[in-house]
């Protein structure tokens, strides 16, 4: 070999060893950039054929005649969870009821008709009772506003194990940075995670109960329909026969909504990186986690994380943002809001109080008021960039 050919080769190998890495690259950049609404990538096409399916049943508007009722909401899942595409967030805001009783636990008033205040009713039950909506529930010591929240990538969150979430709670602050986190647990003892107060365990419940509470669609996962603020659904005011779906439409839907992709942040400028460092700098992802892992249930495609900026725990948001109990949540608390999807939404917190995200920063008090002080103190350029990574998500 000359001179000259070695330095061909070597130049050879190098070029070669560049042109692999931009291969290498632009393949893991080319990780499916997915819409909202669109399915995780790689389902198989019986999973495609029932997430289609459980869409169409989202969107299914019921009648009274078909089972709607004889108290609800909306007529379908999708009449709220609607923008920009069904699974979506929406601009209905509800209203839920609870107590808490002299012993200072939590009643969810579930036989009186608790926790969610349904709004509209059918002509018959209407006819029966004379009521155009359904009374607060009979001993309730709050109401609070629920504003409709987006999908997408809940199935990832259902994915969590529990040991991780339990990981990150510090009920004692033991750590003594004045944050604790705690999980909330349903009536049985099971963690829960979904809800602004964590409040139910699996993401197949919510649906399920989500038919019921919203729509008044009893169905096998929960059967029977509620009281009407305590007094029993008079007779021959709803006549279709319970459960008025059936478990195969129950799991289109459950598989529709646990297969929404998560959504897309934008592209990560440096500016954006910029920001993710301030905000965790400030303190802000001590609720916020922003990975936690995930195992996916056997035939789903494969992920291994979930970007959501949360830790699935409760922490006391102090007395300004309080309104219900629920579980094991006293009225101050609420799950850490996931940060996926700021982009989609056009309100913040529970209630939707906040307009912007930087109100939303604002109104953090109890254990987030640390963080907020030291947002607050940020030079105007820091706080810019954080509120640009935000509405990057
Ligand atoms: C009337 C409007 C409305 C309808 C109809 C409705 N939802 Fe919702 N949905 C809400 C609101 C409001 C919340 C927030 C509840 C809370 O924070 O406690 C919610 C929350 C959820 C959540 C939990 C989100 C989270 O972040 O933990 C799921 C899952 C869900 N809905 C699924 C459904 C399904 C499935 C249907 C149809 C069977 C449905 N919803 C029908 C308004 C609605
Ligand atoms: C002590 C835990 C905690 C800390 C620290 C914390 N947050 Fe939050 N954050 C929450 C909780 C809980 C909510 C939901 C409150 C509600 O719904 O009323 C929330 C909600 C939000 C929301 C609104 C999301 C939505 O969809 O409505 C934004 C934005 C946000 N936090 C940003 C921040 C930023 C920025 C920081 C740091 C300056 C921060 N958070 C620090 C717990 C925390």
């Amino acid at each position: 070999m000359t001179h000259d050919d070695l330095r061909t080769s070597v130049f050879e190998v190098a070029a070669r060893s560049l042109l692999a890495a931009a291969a290498l690259v632009m393949l893991a950049g080319c990780e499916a950039r997915t819409q909202p609404g669109d399915p995780l990538p790689g389902l198989t096409k019986a999973q495609r054929a029932l997430f289609d399916e459980g869409r169409q049943a989202f969107e299914r508007e019921f009648e009274p005649e078909t089972g709607l009722g004889p108290l609800f909401n909306a007529p379908s899942c999708g009449e709220c969870h609607e923008d920009p595409v069904a699974g979506g967030v929406g601009d209905e805001v509800e209203r839920h009821a609870t107590a808490v009783r002299p012993d200072g636990m939590c009643d969810a008033l579930e036989t009186k008709g608790g926790p969610v205040l349904q709004v509209h009713v059918t002509p018959a039950l209407h006819d029966a009772l004379g009521i155009d909506e359904e009374p607060v529930t009979p001993g309730a010591t709050a109401t609070g506003l629920r504003t409709t929240p987006d999908l997408f990538g809940l199935g990832l969150l259902d994915a969590v194990p529990e040991v991780d979430i339990l990981a990150y709670a510090d009920p004692d602050d033991r750590d003594g940075d004045g944050v604790s986190g705690r999980p909330n647990r349903f009536a049985d003892g099971r963690l829960g995670r979904f809800g602004r107060k964590a409040f139910v365990p699996t993401l197949r419940e919510f649906n399920d109960g989500a038919f019921l509470f919203e729509q008044g669609i009893t169905n096998p996962g929960v059967p029977r329909e509620e009281s009407i603020a305590g007094v029993p659904v008079p007779p021959g005011v709803d006549p279709v026969p319970d459960p008025e779906i059936d478990r195969h439409t129950l799991e289109a839907v459950d598989a529709f909504v646990r297969l929404l992709a998560p959504p897309m942040p934008a592209r990560r400028s440096l500016t954006i990186q910029r920001g993710e460092r301030a905000f965790r700098t400030t303190g802000c992802a001590a609720c916020h986690v922003p990975k936690l892992r995930v195992v996916m249930p056997a035939g789903t495609p494969v992920r291994r994380h979930v970007e959501a900026w949360t830790d699935l725990l409760l922490h006391d948001m102090g007395t300004d943002l309080a309104d219900i109990c629920l579980g094991l949540a006293t009225p101050s608390e609420f799950r850490t809001a996931p940060l996926m999807g700021l982009r989609l939404r056009t309100s913040f917190l529970h209630d939707g109080r906040a307009k912007t995200i930087e109100e939303a920063v604002r109104l953090h008090g109890g254990e987030g008021s640390g963080a907020r002080a030291r947002f607050d103190a940020l030079k105007p350029r820091d706080k810019k960039v954080i509120l640009e990574f935000l509405g990057s998500r």
